[in-house]
């Protein structure tokens, strides 16, 4: 049984961590952000390099290697960086056609992995938000989904008139990715959205949850999830509520 004084511990333990992750995350940005200028030396280095080596091809193969991997520090400083930049000026947000044009961007992979879309939008009017972040939320959960289900899988993406589940006169709209995937392990579920935690060696960075994480504060929202690693029932759900929000003005197209 819950005590009242277990559970304040908890609270403060959950406020600790909290101000943990965003002390640790300040320092990473900060890191980030003095990388940026010998990063892009580096690019110019390289580009110089490539007009002297013509067609020698073992060095140029070196030099490939060298520019992709270069691009991929840009990518992660550039997401580290991302939840520290201004907020970009919120419009009327369509959230199916932004869906759908993930999905169209990764029609290559969906249909490499046979995987079954089930797409389903119910009458849902525009929000005010930043396109730019929203798209990056839901690229980050349609990714997540299609990597984990198994070849043949099947991912499902909704959008529905909805209310705050925590404060239930706000209105809004609700998008839900799901996937029948292999569910996420007790022990990953509380570190999900801490920078830089992945489980795809080699592969993942570990900033998609965490960014869209801090997009949906932004918001006012958080991204919730809820997902099973039981046999036959494994999956996982990932949903988050978009207000329609009016305090703040939106900006004309
Ligand atoms: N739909 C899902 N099914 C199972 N595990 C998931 C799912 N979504 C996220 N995860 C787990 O959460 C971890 C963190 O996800 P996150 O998107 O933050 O990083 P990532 O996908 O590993 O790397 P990247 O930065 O490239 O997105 C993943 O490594 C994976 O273990
Ligand atoms: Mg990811």
């Amino acid at each position: 049984m819950f005590t009242g004084t277990s559970s304040a511990r908890r609270q403060s333990d959950k406020t600790a961590r909290t101000e943990d992750w965003a002390a640790s995350g300040r320092l990473i940005a900060a890191v980030a952000h003095e990388l940026k200028n010998p990063i892009q030396a580096l690019g110019n280095a390289l580009f110089l390099l490539e007009k002297c080596l013509r067609g020698d091809a073992l060095p140029n193969r070196y030099l490939k290697a060298a520019q992709e991997e270069l691009g991929r520090m840009k990518e992660i400083t550039a997401s580290i960086l991302s939840p520290y930049r201004e907020s970009p000026p919120r419009r009327a947000v369509n959230i199916p056609a932004v869906l759908d044009s993930i999905l169209e961007f990764y029609d290559h992979k969906i249909k490499f992995k046979r995987i079954q879309i089930c797409r389903r939008y119910s009458s849902v009017s525009p929000v005010e938000a930043s396109a730019g972040e929203i798209r990056q939320v839901f690229t980050n959960l349609v990714i997540n989904a299609l990597e984990a289900v198994p070849t043949g899988g099947k991912v499902v993406v909704h959008a529905f008139s909805s209310r705050d589940w925590s404060s239930p006169e706000r209105d809004g709209i609700r998008v839900v990715i799901g996937d029948n995937g292999p569910g996420i392990r007790p022990e990953h579920r509380r570190r999900l959205f801490e920078p830089f935690f992945t489980t795809k060696t080699g592969r993942g960075t570990g900033l998609g949850l965490w960014v869209s994480q801090v997009f949906m504060e932004r918001l006012g929202s958080r991204v919730r999830l809820r997902t099973s690693a039981r046999p036959h029932r494994a999956g996982t759900c990932f949903s988050v509520f978009l207000p329609f929000d009016r305090r703040t003005p939106i900006q004309a197209r």
